[in-house]
């Protein structure tokens, strides 16, 4: 997509991490921006500094597995705003562990906001991005998606889903006549965040910097490119995986550190607990 000025950009879990970074960008090309976090504070202090950039911007309290609430957004944006033209699907979250000594909730909230999150925001505005002159539907998901990660395995799960979900409706936009509806799916490698704190990056695979990521999808959007895979090992990796026998790219896996690195995750968490579903957007966050 060449030019977002003065196209309404919804980006989800943009309280912190890439999202907050990416809506910054979206800011500085001219964008209005509709940042969305479970986190309201963390959400409008990130409208707060777009604003200061000289965008139109407004945060909003909505958690991306609450259905009901995404619906409500969606009739506020489109009377404040109008259509969204660009939509990242960028809120996640992770929890580190043995499959069995973590607690069920932890997998299930981890499907429900990074699975069905996804598919929930794409549901309510893909329409939008249709009936715009051109629209552009980022997906954060993960390297993870393209191997087994011990210690993440529900993680993992959620995001090979979202490359499932995202190349489908890729070429769905493709078929049925919407391919001025571009698609990207986000694919890096662990990033200095906090979200995985603790985690060992494997051999020749960094650990990225946030705004180097962010820049390059960026640079994807700009540029209608379908895939980021990053860093250069992860682009290697669906290849690897399918050309390799199992028992040899298991003892590369092995020998990488790919298999081991999840084994000492913290996360953002000292004491990591089991968020609570939030009540959906606040009353504080709807206009008067
Ligand atoms: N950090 C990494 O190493 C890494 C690597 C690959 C992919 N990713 C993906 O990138 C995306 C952003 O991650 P990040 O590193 O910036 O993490 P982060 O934890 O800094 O940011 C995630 C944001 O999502 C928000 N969020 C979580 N649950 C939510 C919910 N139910 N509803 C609304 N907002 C919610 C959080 O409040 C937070 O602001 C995630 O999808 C993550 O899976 C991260």
């Amino acid at each position: 997509m060449k030019n977002v000025r003065g196209r309404v950009v919804l980006i989800t879990g943009a309280g912190g991490g890439i999202g907050r970074l990416m809506s910054l960008e979206f800011a500085k090309l001219g964008a209005k921006l509709v940042v969305v976090d479970k986190d309201g504070k963390a959400a409008e202090e990130t409208a707060s500094i777009a604003r200061s950039l000289g965008v139109e911007a407004r945060g909003f309290e909505v958690d991306v597995t609450d259905r009901p609430a995404i619906l409500a957004l969606r009739e506020v944006i489109h009377r404040d705003f109008g259509r969204v033209a660009v939509l990242v699907n960028n809120a996640g979250v992770v929890f580190g562990g043995p499959l069995t000594k973590t607690p069920w909730e932890r997998h299930k909230l981890t499907f429900d906001v990074n699975v069905f999150g996804v598919v929930a925001f794409t549901h309510a505005f893909l329409d939008d991005m249709v009936s715009e002159p051109e629209g552009h539907l980022v997906n954060i998901a993960s390297a993870s998606g393209f191997i087994g990660l011990p210690f993440g395995s529900t993680y993992a799960a959620s995001k090979w889903a979202v490359i499932g979900f995202s190349e489908s409706v890729r070429q769905e936009l493709l078929t049925d006549g919407s391919a001025h509806v571009k698609v990207t799916t986000v694919c890096p490698s662990y990033i200095a965040t906090g979200m995985f704190d603790g985690v060992k990056g494997p051999f020749l695979t960094p650990i990225l910097k946030p705004q180097a990521i962010v820049d390059k999808v960026m640079a994807a959007v700009k540029n209608d490119r379908a895939w980021v895979l990053e860093p250069f090992m992860v682009k290697l990796t669906p290849f690897l995986r399918g050309v390799l026998p199992t028992s040899i790219f298991d003892w590369a896996g092995k020998l990488f550190g790919v298999s081991t690195s999840m084994m000492h995750w913290r996360g953002h968490n000292e004491s990591p607990s089991v968020p609570k579903p939030s009540a959906g957007m606040s009353a504080a966050s709807l206009p008067n």
